[in-house]
């Protein structure tokens, strides 16, 4: 089998890379070692940035997003007696969009299966091979058992967190940067119309609450928990009534519904360098993590693969090297940048420390909510900044 790039892991960002491509005139095949019902069915981010949204729909695949999606003019942030709504438009001109992730997906893998590039599900054993030269392979076994060669010119390694890209590309030396932190997320979807126009961040001493949503009957919610937190012990009760107190404002409350969907995330930063070795490229998460508040892991992605993409084509293409040797360097500067704000994010509003940092973060929250400054720099982290920082 031969393609001009191998692209690792059908996430959003192997999916996009493979349709940006395509666009361009460039061969791809796509390798998931899950398969179709696991890869549409995993629940993970829900927030899109306007970048986001207009390369998905410039690669014409946002017609039901477009139908589908809620754009969001801003969020509220909420302390004890306080629910400030931060509106972006007017504090940096951008909006955000609420579209599952599990939708985005969904709309790739069926553009992919209508006459787009291969996309093979269910492979096992992946290797990636001789990416020092300009002839690279990848082995795998495909979904019948039979073991087959895909020589290439590009690999994208855009397989996850736990993918074989990322060792490979440090084995040729890099250096990795991780934080975990002591608290992580019990997730729920439930079949209740949100109680909310735009989603709430929550402090309060008991921890976190977040208030999401994934259409105009159905909310996404999180509730800060400690790590070692089993879920078996998370009755629906225990969250509802969790979520009420943490969320509490006079005269408003927490619609109930149906849980149909729940699950304890751990929380981590993580950035590997180089992004790059040889002819294996990495983007994604298979490159970084951030923690999830401020949304930013699925938008991260898509940055990644839409500087890839331009550098593939060139390097294809053009037979130029430039955008694929600046390409690590580009993107790990929008990786750090938004690295910093979902740390940023997470520490301003997750408990853990002793009086003296919850006093520090309701004076970093009252800053947000009363200088136009402090708001400003939030709304135009959150909404999205441009490509190359
Ligand atoms: P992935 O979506 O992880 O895709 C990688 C793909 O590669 C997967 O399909 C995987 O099956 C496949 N793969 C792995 N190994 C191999 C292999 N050896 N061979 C072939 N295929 C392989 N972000 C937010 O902004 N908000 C959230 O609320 C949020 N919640 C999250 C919840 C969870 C549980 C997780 C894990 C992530 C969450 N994120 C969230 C982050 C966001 O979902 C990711 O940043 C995003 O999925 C990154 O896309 P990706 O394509 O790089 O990686
Ligand atoms: C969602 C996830 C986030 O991490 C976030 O900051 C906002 C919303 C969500 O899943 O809806």
């Amino acid at each position: 089998m031969r393609t001009q790039v191998a692209i690792i892991g059908a996430g959003p960002a192997g999916l996009l890379l493979s349709r940006l491509l395509a666009l361009q005139a460039i061969d791809s095949v796509v390798l998931e070692n899950r398969s179709r019902d696991y890869v549409e069915a995993r629940i993970r981010a829900g927030i899109l940035e306007q970048h986001t949204v207009d390369t998905l729909t410039a690669a014409g695949v946002g017609a039901r997003l477009q139908r589908e999606g809620l754009e969001h003019s801003g969020i509220h942030l909420q302390y004890p007696g306080v629910r400030q709504p931060l509106d972006f438009p007017s504090l940096c001109g951008r909006t955000v969009w609420v579209y599952g992730q599990t939708e985005v997906t969904k709309d790739l893998i069926a553009a992919q299966l209508d006459g787009g590039p291969p996309l093979l599900f269910e492979v096992s054993d992946v290797r990636v091979e001789d990416v020092d030269g300009d002839s690279p392979r990848v082995r795998f076994t495909d979904a019948d058992g039979v073991a087959q060669v895909l020589e290439c010119d590009a690999v994208a390694g855009t397989d996850g967190f736990h993918g074989v890209s990322r060792p490979v590309v440090q084995g040729a030396g890099g250096r990795v940067w991780e934080r975990t932190y002591p608290y992580a997320w019990l997730g729920i979807l439930a079949d209740a119309a949100p109680a909310t126009d735009e989603l709430i961040y929550a402090w309060h001493p008991e921890g976190f609450a977040l208030y999401s949503m994934r259409s105009p009957s159905v909310s996404r919610l999180y509730l800060q928990v400690d790590p070692t937190e089993k879920i078996e012990d998370w009755s629906d009760e225990r969250i509802w009534d969790a979520l009420d107190t943490r969320m509490a404002l006079e005269g408003w409350s927490v619609t109930r519904g149906p849980v149909t969907e729940k699950s304890i995330l751990p929380m981590r930063s993580f950035v590997s360098a180089p992004m790059r070795r040889g002819r294996l490229f990495l983007a994604g998460d298979a490159a970084h993590i951030v923690p999830p508040t401020g949304a930013k892991g699925l938008n991260l992605a898509v940055a990644d693969v839409t500087l890839l993409a331009q550098a593939l084509v060139r390097l294809l293409q053009e037979k130029r090297t430039d955008l694929a040797d600046s390409y690590s360097d580009r993107a790990l500067a929008r990786v750090w940048r938004c690295t910093h704000f979902s740390w940023w994010m997470t520490s301003m509003l997750h408990r853990s420390g002793d009086d003296f940092d919850a006093e520090l973060q309701l004076s970093q929250l009252r800053r947000v909510c009363s200088s136009e400054a402090a708001a400003r720099e939030l709304a135009e982290n959150y909404t999205g900044l441009p490509l190359d920082l």
